[in-house]
């Protein structure tokens, strides 16, 4: 068993914290990072890399705020010049599916010279548990400008198992695994599932792109989030991504979790009950 840690960028994110969990319990030493860990990692100021990179040999990457943002490219490239200088050898790098920008960072990951692997993620079914979409379903109503395009949710825990299998078999190297869920849903009928689960009333509403938009802005959301929310709901959220991907199979020999077996688990967790709502 390797004796350095392996980074883990991202270590408080839906991903991070799964993939830092089962690789300790396998017995691996990490080095969870981010902008507040004792040794800070911030994609904004390249001056905390060297030191968060120093000692590790494989990496776990999640990159904030998401790699279709034009800037990513030129980040990720600076990033894997760090990592070789300073011994990395792998990179298993989380980007997400249909994304120009994201496919442009995963080629300079390729052509970097580490090993690597690329596990190119469909939306997350914990995006209504973990993410911006709770607040809506807490209140009873997620509004969002999506229309009955069909998304094959993919569980954050089947993310993670891919993540820590691509980073401890090197059999698995140099591989991309494009993951979904097993079924393909609109909003609206995850939000049904939602609501039957927990036996709350839950109703989803589908709102102009604009009329979105600007109630960020009114709420305050900076810029670089207002641009991509309207990059993620029109030009990804366009049907490119309704198939379903079988990376989960490809990488782990077994199938990809069902959307209502995540949704068991999360009503389980108590996460959909305000105080007040949670039943007797
Ligand atoms: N959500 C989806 O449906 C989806 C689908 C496909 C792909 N993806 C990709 O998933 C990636 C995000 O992974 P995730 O969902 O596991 O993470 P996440 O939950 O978005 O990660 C949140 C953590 O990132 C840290 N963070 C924020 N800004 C940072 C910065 N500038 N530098 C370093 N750390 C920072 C924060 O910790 P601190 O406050 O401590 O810094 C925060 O706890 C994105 O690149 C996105 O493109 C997401």
């Amino acid at each position: 068993m390797n004796t350095h840690p392996i980074l883990i960028i991202g270590k408080n994110g839906k991903t991070g914290t799964r993939v830092n969990q089962r690789l300790q319990a396998l017995g691996y030493l990490t080095r969870p990072v981010s902008r507040s860990s004792a040794t800070p990692f911030d994609w904004e100021n390249p001056a905390t890399w060297r030191k968060a990179l120093t000692g590790c040999t494989a990496a776990y990457v999640t990159y904030q705020p998401d790699l279709a943002v034009p800037r990513a490219e030129a980040t990720i490239n600076a990033f894997t010049q760090l990592a070789k200088e300073v011994g990395l050898a792998h990179v298993t790098l989380l980007s997400g599916r249909g994304e120009d920008g994201a496919q442009r960072a995963e080629n300079v990951l390729k052509k970097s010279g580490l090993t690597w692997n690329i596990v190119r993620a469909s939306w997350f079914s914990q995006n209504f548990s973990e993410s911006f979409m709770l607040e809506g379903i807490l209140n009873g109503e997620l509004a969002l400008p999506a229309d009955d395009t069909l998304e094959p949710f993919v569980d954050a825990d089947d993310i993670a198992d891919v993540a820590v299998a691509a980073l401890t078999k090197p059999a698995l190297h140099n591989k991309l695994f494009e993951v979904s869920g097993p079924r393909a849903l609109t909003f609206a009928e995850c939000i049904s599932e939602i609501s039957k689960a927990t036996g709350r009333a839950i109703k989803y509403t589908q709102v102009p792109i604009d009329t979105y938009i600007a109630a960020l802005r009114e709420q305050g959301a900076p810029e670089d989030l207002q641009w991509l929310l309207r990059e993620l709901f029109t030009v990804v959220f366009d049907g490119r991504n309704s198939q379903v991907a079988n990376g989960v199979e490809e990488a782990l020999g077994r199938p990809a979790t069902d959307f209502s077996s995540y949704v068991q688990k999360a009503v389980a967790s108590g996460v959909w009950y305000a105080a007040q709502q949670e039943p007797a």
